[in-house]
């Protein structure tokens, strides 16, 4: 048997995102517009720190070299610090990275750059403060622009920028131009993600939804190169300028090729494997997450699932898989 994970189609997976809540203090319109409900019927409990830590060391011991924590909003974790720290000192993986809705960053700055973490992605849909409430719900703007502040002040270099690209509500050259400014002097990489259909978000979906060509175009016209992929590269497409210390990039779920470059894996909040954020395929590993000694069973499960990862998703035909909204995946 195989000790590291690889697909059929000849994709190995160096790289997980790990969910490690459904909660979210966000109501982003594409995602959440009425904010997390809880669901009574539910009592299982988000996977606890040590089954985190035992996943996290076989997903090591399998060849895994980076995480990426996500929620719902990972921070409302009580334990988010311990989180991080556990995965950085005893697991073996070598980045350990997050995305967040920057909330209150101005203020957990210095815990994040002294947790260890390895690199921070923050989504802002815009850089206009009454836009920014519209989408999220939160007139949150000035304490995330803070948070980056304080951690570019601290030295923390690993900083992303993603927003979800929404027709009329961000996506005139306005607010290109304002983003651009932004990146001239910030070592920051911006990108916008096309809006994905999710089980929830139909009339959302059809109300914003827009081609990441526009935003193509316009990088087009402004000189911005293309940046060819490396190995390990990922869905972004990246594009450079002299001129700027950031860079941009475009996440186009829609696109002919996108599937082709996917190095990722998911594990939801209740410990549930995905092999697509859209698949209807997952499997339910937790129940090996409770000893120590369960070990090598849980890495053949894991390595099992490897050959029903398929090679690419169904969205352009409309079909979300067991997507409802990506507070439960985490993007
Ligand atoms: N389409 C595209 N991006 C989405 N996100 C959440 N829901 C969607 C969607 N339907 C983004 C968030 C965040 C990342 C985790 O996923 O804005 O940047
Ligand atoms: Fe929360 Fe992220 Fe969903 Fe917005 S997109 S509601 S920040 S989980």
């Amino acid at each position: 048997m195989q000790h590291h994970l690889q697909d059929s189609f000849g994709r190995t997976f160096p790289y997980i995102r790990m969910s490690i809540t459904d909660v979210c203090n966000f109501k982003c319109g594409y995602c959440l517009p009425n904010g997390y409900q809880v669901d009574k019927s539910d009592n299982r409990k988000f996977l606890h720190l040590d089954e985190i830590k035992r996943l996290a060391k076989c997903f090591s011991e399998l060849g895994v070299s980076k995480i990426r924590i996500t929620g719902g909003e990972p921070t409302v974790r009580k334990d988010f610090f311990d989180i991080i720290k556990v995965l950085k000192v005893e697991t073996g993986i070598k980045k350990v990275v997050i995305t967040t809705n920057g909330y209150h960053l101005d203020k957990k700055a210095k815990l994040l750059v002294d947790s260890g973490l390895n690199g921070i992605n923050i989504s802002i849909d815009s850089l206009d403060r009454e836009t920014f409430k519209n989408v999220t719900g939160h007139d949150r703007l000035p304490e995330i622009l803070q948070g980056i502040k304080n951690l570019q002040d601290l030295g923390f270099e690993n900083i992303k920028i993603n927003a979800v690209l929404l027709n009329g509500i961000n996506s005139s050259e306005k607010d290109f131009d304002k983003w651009s400014n932004f990146i001239r002097d910030n070592k920051i990489d911006f990108r916008f993600i096309e809006l994905m259909q999710t089980g929830d978000n139909l009339d959302y979906f059809k109300k914003y939804h827009v081609p990441s060509k526009i935003f193509k175009n316009y990088l087009t016209e402004n000189k911005w190169i293309y940046q060819t992929l490396g190995k390990d590269a990922g869905p972004s497409l990246n594009y450079i300028n002299p001129e700027y210390k950031g860079r941009f990039g475009i996440i186009a779920p829609y696109s002919k090729d996108f599937c082709k470059t996917c190095n990722r894996l998911r594990i939801t909040s209740r410990g549930d494997l995905r092999l697509c954020l859209f698949g209807n395929t997952g499997v339910s590993v937790r129940h090996l997450l409770q000893k120590d000694d369960q070990l090598s069973e849980l890495k053949d499960l894991i390595l099992g699932q490897m050959r029903f990862k398929k090679e690419s998703h169904y969205l352009e035909l409309g079909d979300t898989g067991s997507t409802k909204n990506l507070s439960k995946t985490g993007g």
